[in-house]
């Protein structure tokens, strides 16, 4: 009999059509996130439930439950992050962890030089202006930002993301610094140009641009505190297309509001879709609706990824993006 599979969000068309024609597929087709007990209720209904970002897999979603009620062997999850599914949780109950690495690594790096050239060059603030009538012409003192290329652009976590973005900013002239926890080899570094710090510190201290692609979670929430921008240069301009928790939003605010930095490019915050109502008031911020993945191409490959994942998982083959 075929696995019962949940689907918790809507996906591209194609992909849907694609998991129907392996799986006993159920559609959450109100496509708005699942509550805690909705997600309890699946864990002992389905054989594999495959959520996004948006579903919050927490310890309180497993609480309770034990090996015997729950049928679900798989959480596949559609997208690379997974710090909103409880690992201990799943691993307690032999539930294996997927997720959707390399095939968004491209358009998220995408998004954060997006939001680079878009800060630095004002383009959030120059589309208002305009839209809003106030426009009064060309002048050579209006709307003046900072200049992207040759500048120096600190990345932390130099994982697929941030090698993308490495890339990409290679091709504006910037130079490359990278605060990563282990050690990346000298011949990676070397093909980036890119130098490794020791410490987030020398990192801040030293870029123009700081850009996040360091994954969320415990032991990085706040990762980028009230110390940290204050040690970033007073034209530094902080991205981030992580998660929201890795910036002390609060600080942030602080830190725009004194002049600790000249700005900040989001894609991701702290209480998604909630967004902190002092950030929505700062002109010198560009915020975005968590887009880095959301290309066509991109979310269909996403589908296809965690469409192997759970094929290899039931046809007891090695799975490919095995998280636990
Ligand atoms: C990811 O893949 O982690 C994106 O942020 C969407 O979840």
């Amino acid at each position: 009999m075929n696995k019962k599979i949940l689907v918790t969000r809507r996906w591209p068309e194609s992909v849907e059509a694609k998991l129907n024609e392996h799986f006993d597929v159920t559609f959450n087709t109100n496509d708005v996130p699942l509550t805690t007990d909705a997600l309890q209720s699946a864990l002992k209904n389905y054989d594999a439930i495959l959520p996004t970002v948006t579903d919050n897999l927490n310890s309180s979603v497993f609480e309770g439950l034990n090996d015997s009620e729950v049928q679900t062997r798989i959480i596949a999850n559609y997208g690379v992050g997974f710090s909103h599914i409880d690992l201990e949780s799943a691993k307690n109950l032999n539930i294996t962890v997927t997720n959707t690495p390399d095939v968004l690594s491209e358009c998220t790096a995408d998004i954060a030089i997006m939001l680079m050239l878009m800060v630095a060059r004002r383009a959030g603030e120059g589309e208002r202006e305009l839209r809003s009538g106030s426009w009064s012409g060309w002048c050579p003192t209006h709307m003046i930002g900072h200049k992207v290329t040759g500048s120096t652009l600190g990345i932390i976590g130099f994982g697929r993301i941030g090698r993308e973005t490495a890339k990409r900013a290679l091709s504006f002239g910037m130079q490359i610094k990278v605060y990563n926890r282990s050690k990346i080899d000298d011949s990676t570094l070397n093909e980036f140009n890119a130098v490794q710090v020791g410490t987030l510190h020398e990192l801040a201290e030293s870029s123009d641009f700081v850009s996040l692609h360091c994954p969320g979670g415990a032991s990085n929430t706040n990762l980028i505190d009230l110390a940290f921008l204050k040690a970033m240069k007073r034209g530094g301009y902080l991205i981030n297309t992580a998660r929201g928790e890795v910036v002390d939003e609060e600080a942030l605010v602080f830190a725009i509001k004194n002049k600790l930095i000249a700005g900040a490019g989001l894609d991701v915050f702290c209480n998604e879709p909630k967004v902190n109502e002092s950030l929505l008031q700062i002109e010198n911020v560009v915020l975005l609706p968590h887009l880095g993945s959301a290309s066509k191409m991109t979310r269909e490959a996403m589908g296809l990824r965690v469409l192997k994942n759970i094929t290899h998982f039931f046809n007891e083959e090695e799975v490919p993006d095995l998280v636990c």
